[in-house]
């Protein structure tokens, strides 16, 4: 992209209150396909964002955009009010991997297929990155891994290995994963769809949980309840753009296109469906 076209965020400001997140004009392509179309997005401290659209709309690209797993094309994310991606001087150059990863370490992902590593414990799956990315001492990770694993209700699974859980226990460690690091922001991206119905109450449980804690957490998803009930706000995305962003109550009694309403009508009509 062309660095020199980078805008700047209201985070670069001095108001008041400066946004966790901030995503402006964000472009992404796959070859000739925009899958990012000038994206904007802004997550305050402890929000919950969801983001909800169908299929290709372009949810995941956004967010494996924010936790640098694809390179963009167009537009700027500002994490705590710090360029990423780009080191930010006279002249605009892309970061060394090196920052990239420091950047990285300030964020988590949680993916609908878990990724928990198969040949380590619970416990090890917890407290790695905590160890070996971030320095803490082993015996702090560990008790704070065994409080995490707690609130996420597996303290008796801390030695189990994943194969011997079930997918909700997994992704359950995963989102303990997560949070063991601290992270400014949660990214989630359908964590819940790999799940069997009678698993995801309890990942959406913890999530819930979370969301109460105060997280900041931006969350694609197909759980409308879920949305509507946790979410502080909805976007909704469609061909690579934003279409609606309102508060969730609002996003859902009161949508303003006539896309967001069929799309809206169709989801629950899936819903009730599979009820
Ligand atoms: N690595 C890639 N290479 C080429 N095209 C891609 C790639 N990743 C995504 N796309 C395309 O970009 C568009 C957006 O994809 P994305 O996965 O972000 O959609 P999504 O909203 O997450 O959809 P879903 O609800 O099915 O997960 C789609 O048209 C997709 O085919
Ligand atoms: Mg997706």
């Amino acid at each position: 992209m062309n660095t020199a076209q980078i805008p700047a965020g209201a985070a670069g400001t001095a108001t008041a209150t400066r946004p966790v997140l901030e995503v402006v004009g964000l472009r992404k392509r796959f070859g000739d396909h925009t899958a990012l179309d000038g994206i904007d997005l802004t997550v305050e401290e402890g929000e919950v964002v969801a983001i909800l659209g169908p299929s290709g709309s372009g949810k995941s690209t956004l967010v494996r955009c924010l936790d640098q797993l694809e390179t963009i094309d167009g537009g700027a994310m500002y994490l705590d009010g710090e360029l990423l991606g780009f080191e930010q001087g006279k002249v605009l150059r892309p970061l060394t991997d090196a920052g990239v990863r420091a950047q990285r370490r300030r964020m988590s992902m949680v993916f609908q297929q878990f990724n928990l590593f198969p040949h380590w414990t619970v416990l090890r799956n917890v407290t790695e990155a905590p160890v070996a990315v971030h320095g803490v001492a082993p015996a702090e990770a560990k008790a704070k891994a065994l409080d995490l694993l707690e609130k996420v209700g597996l303290s008796d699974k801390a030695t189990a290995y994943p194969r011997q859980l079930s997918g909700g226990q997994q992704q359950r460690v995963a989102i303990a994963r997560a949070v063991a690091v601290e992270p400014r922001v949660l990214l989630f991206d359908e964590p819940t769809s790999a799940l069997d119905p009678e698993l995801i109450d309890e990942v959406l449980q913890t999530m819930q949980a979370l969301a109460a804690s105060g997280r900041t957490m931006v969350v694609v998803t197909h759980e409308m309840e879920f949305a509507r009930e946790v979410a502080d706000r909805c976007v909704f995305m469609a061909d690579g753009k934003v279409v609606e962003d309102q508060p969730a109550e609002a996003f859902f009694r009161n949508p303003q296109t006539d896309r967001l309403r069929s799309f809206l009508a169709r989801s629950m009509r899936r819903n009730d469906e599979q009820q």
